[in-house]
């Protein structure tokens, strides 16, 4: 995603890795869509394309900065990043187009510098030749940085640490498969991609050191909501005495919301199960229920790495201080 004097520029991540593709966004109804859709995707990443369409908003002179918004924070309800950046925009006292675009560019760069601490403060629990497994996408792709448990990831490459990353398909928009896999080839880390349901094995044959999972929202009391089937993840980890660890900055953090079961949880096309790359799978009239998040309770997470060190039990996210 790049900035450019009267527009956004995107890489269109549903063509990944296949073609890369860069969309011109001239206005927030496109920035809207672009995140609707999922062009731009992960909590960071959706936040920063958020904040340059309610710049884009201010541009085009838009009479009611509110709406814009409210209906920028409808296309994705469950990640919170979007939410806290857009409430700080628009605490902005005149709201001109330069005092947004400049906030939003501000985000831009404090993510960048987030991910890179998040990356570091992550190798702590990261031992030389770890086996990692890793769900979705958490990259470069998700956020304006090197990523959240992506960057721990490439840190501990970049140090020298020998790991070995699997990372799961991340059904049914395959985030893993396409686009963790993309980034991890293009840093030449070595990777093995499974299938969701390959997980459990994998641990149950003593192949995985610890799991290191991005955030769409934490709740106060540290329950997380990330892709769906981080749970199942991190239930057969504690079942096999895995470390499980959620990487994320202080942007992913609600503690306005004082637990899970409060969080909204995002459900998507039933299209996007029974259909893969637009051919049908499923007979017609099969019912689908497709949440494409869930939340993991606070007592199965091992630790959050965050850009202020790593958090342990009890939880208490007072280190991360006002946002
Ligand atoms: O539906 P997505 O692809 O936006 O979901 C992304 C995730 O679940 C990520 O783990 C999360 O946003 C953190 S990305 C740094």
């Amino acid at each position: 995603m790049e900035w450019k004097e009267d527009h956004l520029r995107l890489l269109d991540q549903t063509l990944l890795p296949h073609q890369s593709v860069w969309k011109e966004l001239r206005t927030w109804q496109e920035c809207a869509n672009a995140i609707q859709t999922m062009m731009v995707r992960g909590a960071p990443a959706i936040a920063v394309c958020g904040c340059y369409g309610l710049a884009l908003a201010a541009l085009a002179n838009e009479p009611d900065l509110n709406l814009v918004a409210r209906s920028l924070l409808q296309t994705r309800p469950t990640a919170v990043n979007l939410q806290i950046c857009l409430n700080r925009m628009m605490a902005i006292p005149q709201k001109t187009f330069v005092d947004l675009l400049n906030a939003a560019q501000e985000f831009e760069r404090e993510d960048r510098e987030l991910c890179n601490a998040i990356g570091e403060n992550g190798q702590a629990i990261v031992k030389p030749n770890a086996r990692i497994l890793t769900i979705c996408n958490t990259g470069a792709l998700a956020t304006a940085g090197d990523g959240t448990a992506l960057a721990v990831i490439r840190h501990a490459h970049r140090s020298g640490k020998a790991i070995h990353v699997y990372t799961c398909e991340t059904r049914p928009r395959m985030q893993g498969l396409k686009l963790t896999a993309w980034e991890l080839l293009q840093e030449e880390i070595p990777f093995t991609s499974i299938v969701d349901s390959a997980a459990a094995m994998l641990m149950q044959s003593n192949q995985i050191d610890v799991v290191i999972a991005g955030a769409d929202r934490i709740a106060a009391n540290g329950d997380t909501a990330n892709k769906i089937g981080t749970y199942m993840l991190a239930v057969i980890a504690a079942h096999h005495k895995v470390p499980f660890y959620i990487a994320a900055p202080r942007t992913t953090f609600d503690l306005a919301t004082a637990e899970g079961s409060k969080i909204i949880i995002e459900e998507r096309a039933d299209t996007e199960v029974t259909t893969i790359e637009g051919h049908p799978m499923a007979a017609a009239g099969t019912k689908v229920y497709n949440p494409a998040f869930d939340v993991t309770p606070n007592d199965l997470i091992t630790g959050f790495i965050t850009e202020s060190g790593i958090i342990k039990p009890p939880f208490s996210f007072d280190a991360l201080g006002k946002r």
